[in-house]
């Protein structure tokens, strides 16, 4: 099917959405507070989610494989956490002052993640990566960090560089030039920013040996999530801690997205151990979220006793009861068995796709770690952003909306995470919708 029969079959099942959407045209830019969940011509309106399904305002049920941007890992609305979170509300929304969910948190994290010494909370993953870049600026007195091409780190002017630039704008491969991410980002951030190749130790020694003086931070995915869930190659991410542990650089691992793929994150998965770390999506359960946390000595630049903080940190909703509350119990419900289930239900959609693609000889491939994993619609051997472009660029946005009209929700892009609310059978059916969608492609 062409995307207009798609798109055709889109529009017929959403009537009630487009409604919707026509009224907050009148309200909102495009009817829209968050870019990344548009798409044309407009999205579904959600009206509820269980477990692993999500409806929307025309009563159409799909199978939630996009989980809020990998954010619900337990599915919607699990009752421990709903639990959690009315027993925390009925005692007040937020204060001004903290509480002992927020010890709680603390402590669970920085169990998990033996680096994480000290933890601040955050209301988002970008105030996460925002305070960890100015901590390493500060703990440093260098000016530059470095971040990898296609890395996805938030919405603030230090990180919207080189996400997902046009390859003919961004230099060469083992030499990437910063390409802004957005309007408005100032040109003293490209100055101060630069952009490393996923996967090329050699290319990342050179670059970061001619620029350690003035280098802050090197500040990684370890997944490379948003580009498009690329593994680190065997021995890439212990060389950058080295190479960083010699220039006096912050090591900063942005567990954002990767926290999820095992009990202490991609940094026990993968046995590094980062300076600093970035925390979003899941240690929230499901409500917004950040923190950012690690070595003692770096943190204490936030400790306030006598007067003597460094850097000031504010935010009126920041460790709120409610989110404190239901991160704890979201960590809680994350035992050593759920995640060996989501690394097998993360393997058994891996494995049925890569067999189906390779059945029906299509130029595609599925990438991933645990219960993520990713589409790509290129036939190039996937190590970092620039391979994983997609040959026909619309062709992720041609499956997506194919999915949808199957009653599978993805993301856009293609990544996609499996959550413990899943079952076998829900799997098989992501995959028997995909062969329907190709077939009709
Ligand atoms: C790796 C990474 N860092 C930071 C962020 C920003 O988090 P938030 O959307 O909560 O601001 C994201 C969001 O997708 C992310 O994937």
């Amino acid at each position: 099917m062409s995307m207009e029969k798609e798109l055709h079959e889109y529009t017929a099942k959403t009537v009630r959405s487009r409604a919707l959407h026509e009224e907050a045209l009148a309200v909102m830019p495009g009817g829209n507070s968050r870019t990344t969940t548009f798409f044309d011509p407009y999205p579904f309106y959600i009206q509820r989610g269980q477990g692993a399904h999500i409806w929307d305002a025309d009563g159409n049920d799909r199978l939630d494989f996009n989980g809020n941007y990998t954010s619900l890992i337990l599915g919607h609305a699990p009752p421990e956490v709903v639990k959690a979170i009315q027993e925390a509300v009925v005692h007040g929304l937020s204060f001004p002052g903290p509480t002992e969910h927020e010890v709680r948190l603390a402590e669970l994290l920085t169990r998990r993640a033996p680096s994480v010494e000290r933890i601040r909370f955050t209301n988002s993953g970008t105030e996460a990566t925002m305070n960890a870049v100015r901590l390493a600026r500060a703990f440093t007195g260098r000016p530059r960090i470095a971040k990898f091409e296609g890395a996805y780190h938030g919405t603030h002017d230090w990180v919207l560089v080189s996400v997902a630039p046009d390859p003919k704008a961004a230099g060469s491969r083992k030499r990437p030039k910063p390409v802004p991410a957005s309007a408005g980002v100032p040109p003293a951030v490209l100055k101060h920013t630069v952009v490393l190749p996923w996967n090329d130790p050699e290319a990342c020694e050179q670059i970061i040996e001619a620029e350690a003086p003035n280098l802050a931070a090197v500040l990684v995915d370890p997944l490379l999530g948003i580009g498009g869930v690329i593994p680190p190659a065997d021995g890439f991410l212990p060389r950058l801690r080295a190479l960083t542990e010699r220039h006096g650089i912050v090591l900063i691992f942005d567990e954002v997205i990767s926290f999820r793929i095992a009990w202490g994150g991609a940094q026990e998965r993968f046995g590094v151990r980062p300076d600093l770390t970035t925390f979003g999506k899941i240690i929230g359960g499901g409500l917004p979220v950040g923190a950012f946390g690690g070595r003692a000595d770096i943190m204490s630049s936030y400790d306030p006793r006598k007067g003597a903080a460094r850097i000031s940190h504010g935010g009126t909703f920041n460790a709120n009861p409610a989110t404190m509350a239901a991160g704890v119990a979201t960590l809680n419900a994350l035992t050593p068995e759920a995640y060996a289930r989501l690394d097998a239900l993360g393997e058994r959609l891996r494995g049925g796709v890569t067999r189906l693609l390779a059945a029906t000889r299509r130029k595609g491939q599925v990438s991933g770690v645990g219960s993520l994993f990713c589409l790509h619609w290129t036939p190039e051997p996937l190590s970092d952003y620039r391979s994983s472009r997609p040959k026909d660029p619309e062709a992720p946005l041609r499956l997506f909306m194919g999915l949808l009209n199957e009653g599978i929700l993805l993301t856009q892009r293609g990544l996609g995470a499996c959550s413990l609310a899943m079952t076998e059978e829900d799997i098989d059916r992501f995959v028997n919708a995909l062969a329907r969608v190709l077939a009709r492609s």
